[in-house]
């Protein structure tokens, strides 16, 4: 979460009346999050916002089903080569590899979604590999572009609106265990620290234009992995106001600030976003490492509690051959990984990496679906003989 936004009218006070010109009563909102502990967002609505008409689903992205047990190795899935599900996002993520915290995989959606969705069981991170557009939520519209991270709260209700014209490529991560910031980019009252990799001002927040109609009444409600469907009277976008510090928004991968040591730092001062059982990394273009005996390629690691994934966006990644954009290569605990042949050594004297991926390395194994093997590059365990 971020710090406190308000926008539109409030109360002057939590918990007592609202009224607009005409006199009418708002209907307050508490958005909580851990119960009654945790960051919460008070909205006001035009009406009462727990009106619903139990209905059926006729959206929502498959859960994923894990692929049988097979072999502990080194895997490079290449994503570009999946069959393009058209559609919208609510039913063209492809999940790849899942465990209980997080759920990752990509989408090619060719359309807005028709209905409005909430996300019971996670906070979703979406990383827009290409394409770009709006998220319209209850708190606002945020608009997202090539290289953002969008970020999308359990339970805020929200569709996404694409870019005219513009092919969509995302990959996704749905966290249960929530999106947050680490806690080492915060000071004693959770301001993001100067010497912190983004600031504040990094960060694109919702633009909110008042209560709107777009006559969509549906709404899919994902809980325990199965969608649910409801219907309502009236437009759900009725909020007139809200503060708080849980709300929807967008970060540019590019706005990061990466670190550049004498010798090579680890991951973790690339942690952009993090939640249980995942940190999330971006390896954003940098000069390398400038002691003169540096060797600016990553050293060969055994992680023993983290599964590794990378999502390769652009440039040259200096330790790995043979993936390209869209390659999504996941590295096992349980046997150390490391560079590809030759590119340890080949990295001394280098001064510069060309590389944007997002990394995540989570805390428990990830199983793979059908969807991952049947886009598997078969030589890619033997690649680092
Ligand atoms: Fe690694």
């Amino acid at each position: 979460m971020l710090d406190r936004m308000q926008l539109g009218e409030v109360a002057r006070k939590h918990h007592i009346q609202l009224r607009g010109a005409d006199g009418e009563l708002r209907f307050e909102e508490c958005f909580t999050r851990d119960g009654f502990d945790g960051p919460y967002t008070i909205m006001y609505h035009l009406r009462r916002p727990h009106v619903h008409r139990v209905s059926v689903a006729r959206h929502g992205w498959a859960a994923p089903v894990a692929a049988p047990e097979r072999a502990l190795a080194k895997r490079h899935y290449k994503t570009p080569a999946l069959s393009h599900e058209n559609g919208p996002q609510i039913d063209a993520r492809v999940p790849l590899l899942f465990n209980d915290d997080v759920i990752a995989g990509v989408a090619f959606p060719t359309v807005d979604d028709p209905v409005y969705i909430a996300d019971g069981d996670a906070d979703q991170l979406i990383y827009i590999h290409r394409g770009g557009g709006t998220l319209r939520s209850l708190l606002g519209d945020v608009g997202f572009a090539q290289g953002d991270y969008v970020f999308v709260p359990r339970g805020l209700l929200h569709r996404f609106l694409l870019e005219p014209g513009t092919s969509q490529y995302w990959c996704w991560f749905s966290m249960t265990g929530g999106v947050h910031l680490p806690k080492q980019w915060r000071n004693d009252v959770g301001q993001l620290r100067m010497d912190a990799p983004y600031s504040h001002r990094d960060f694109k927040r919702p633009d909110l234009a008042g209560p709107r109609d777009e006559n969509i009444r549906e709404l899919v409600v994902r809980r325990s992995g199965t969608w649910h469907g409801f219907t309502m009277d009236a437009s759900p976008l009725d909020v007139v106001g809200w503060d708080g510090t849980v709300y929807p928004w967008a970060f540019p991968i590019l706005a990061f600030q990466p670190r550049v040591s004498s010798v090579h730092l680890p991951p973790t001062w690339h942690g952009t976003f993090a939640g249980k059982g995942a940190l999330v990394c971006s390896f954003v273009p940098r000069p390398v490492d400038f002691h003169p005996e540096a060797i600016p390629c990553p050293y060969p690691h055994s992680n023993t509690h983290c599964d590794e994934i990378i999502f390769y966006a652009e440039g040259q990644f200096t330790s790995r051959k043979g993936v390209g954009p869209g390659s999504i290569s996941h590295h096992p605990m349980g046997v150390p990984h490391g560079p590809h042949p030759g590119s340890y050594e080949k990295s001394i004297g280098t001064k510069y990496a060309d590389e944007l991926a997002v990394m995540v390395d989570v805390f428990q194994p990830l199983a793979v679906t059908a969807a991952a093997l049947n886009v598997e590059d078969a030589g890619y365990q033997d690649s680092f003989l």
